[in-house]
């Protein structure tokens, strides 16, 4: 499948109930050539509203975290594992995974990175294993396949729980570090 061909099928999708309340479809964003990719939970009130992931109050403390690591947010690409907002921003079903859940994986065929970073448990327990411990797991690397899988806090729960934000810039650290390794820098 080409990008085209699959951007089209995604935002024409009705493969799931969130269709009918969506705003718009959060198909993703970024370099389709990066080498690191982040892929969150699911669009916010924000990111329905603008079709962008991660533009809401957690999204511009994610940027942040960008920044304070040097990597620019066009550089990665950045999607999530539900295209479509759950109402009230409640969890994802797994009945709505496994419906979206091949629009990401399209993508990853697609941009072939090298690293891939989950922002939260949700997509860590989708994409690493589903009894993922966030709080005892997280910036441990894996190798799977072609690349080499993460996860980080999700931002909202920084913004939840400030305490946890050293740790985060810890991790960020760590993937900065292995971009940079990638290229040799
Ligand atoms: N939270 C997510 O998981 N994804 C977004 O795009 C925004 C908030």
């Amino acid at each position: 499948m080409t990008w085209e061909e699959l951007e089209n099928k995604c935002r024409a999708c009705q493969g799931c109930e969130l269709h009918k309340t969506r705003t718009n479809v959060v198909f993703g964003c970024g370099n389709r050539e990066a080498d690191l990719m982040f892929v969150g939970e699911a669009p916010g009130e924000s990111e329905d509203l603008s079709g962008v992931p991660f533009v809401g109050r957690a999204g511009k403390l994610f940027d942040k975290y960008l920044e304070a690591v040097d990597i620019p947010r066009e550089s990665v690409y950045i999607a999530n594992i539900l295209k479509c907002r759950p109402p009230k921003n409640r969890d994802p079903l797994p009945a709505e995974e496994d419906v979206c859940i091949d629009y990401l994986r399209e993508q990853v065929r697609l941009i072939r990175p090298k690293l891939i970073v989950c922002l939260g448990r949700i997509a860590a327990m989708r994409l690493i294993k589903p009894d993922y411990r966030i709080t005892k797991e997280h910036g441990v690397w894996i190798t799977r396949g072609a690349f080499e899988i993460t996860a980080v806090y999700h931002p909202s729960l920084l913004l939840r729980d400030p305490r946890r934000k050293e740790e985060m810039l810890v991790d960020m650290k760590t993937v900065k570090a292995k971009l940079d390794a990638l290229s040799g820098t």
